[in-house]
């Protein structure tokens, strides 16, 4: 994992720099997209996660008596953001599978670029909580930067925040409004074009997830 900024990490894994190009290339379709990013929730997610608190218990094996450790505190939280973060919860879900998941609901308007949030549902008590909040692209940053406001209005703390791609400009205004969220990018891509898509990118992770358009 390279450190970009404080708290910004891009993964340089070839598992998961190999997936990442499964995923932009324009013949693959929607079965096999919807499965490598559920797999790169799971890489992701099992890197993001590494410093989840533990206790010691105590336990007995087959031979003897002995301490071990286990996760302590409140279950986890993945929050998706609906509609493409949805599909990397299943990995993530596989590693923690008593995780709670709650959903932000939020789209891009086409002309304006500018976010918009329709949903909003988390488990309580979010303070309690390390929150997993997921969504394969960063773009202009707005969703993201709204979606981890909103965690936050409701009383999220300890928030980590997973993409697939990002565009330059995403991360910077990302990790200005919330230095303290730590951000886990697959891949920082070259740029934002005039629709504020990403360059070289995936597309619309969305539409490629759920097979739409
Ligand atoms: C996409 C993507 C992010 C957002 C990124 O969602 O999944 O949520 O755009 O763009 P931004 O960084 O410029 O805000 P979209 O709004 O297309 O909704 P969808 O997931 O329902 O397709
Ligand atoms: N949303 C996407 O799905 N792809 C992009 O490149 C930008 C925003």
């Amino acid at each position: 994992m390279k450190k970009l900024y404080d708290n910004v990490y891009e993964f340089t894994h070839p598992l998961i720099q190999h997936k990442i190009t499964i995923l932009r290339d324009k013949s693959t379709g929607t079965n096999e997209f919807r499965s490598v990013v559920e797999e790169l929730g799971m890489l992701m997610g099992y890197e993001a996660l590494a410093d989840l608190p533990t206790e010691e218990i105590e336990i007995e094996t087959p031979i003897e008596t002995t301490k071990s450790p286990i996760l302590s505190g409140r279950k986890l939280a993945i929050v998706p953001i609906l509609r493409a973060g949805l599909g990397m919860v299943p990995g993530i879900l596989a590693l923690t599978p008593s995780a709670k998941v709650g959903h932000i609901g939020m789209y891009r308007d086409e002309d304006t670029h500018e976010p918009h949030e329709y949903f909003c549902k988390l488990p309580k008590p979010i303070e309690e909580r390390t929150i997993v909040v997921t969504d394969p692209m960063l773009a202009t940053g707005g969703s993201a930067v709204d979606a981890v406001n909103l965690i936050k209005e409701k009383g999220g703390r300890k928030i980590k925040f997973i993409c697939i791609i990002g565009a330059p400009e995403g991360v910077e205004k990302f990790h200005k409004a919330h230095p303290d969220v730590e951000l886990f990018i697959g891949h920082l891509d070259r740029e934002l074009n005039e629709n504020a898509y990403i360059c070289p990118g995936l597309g619309d992770a969305g539409d490629r997830i759920f097979g739409t358009k």
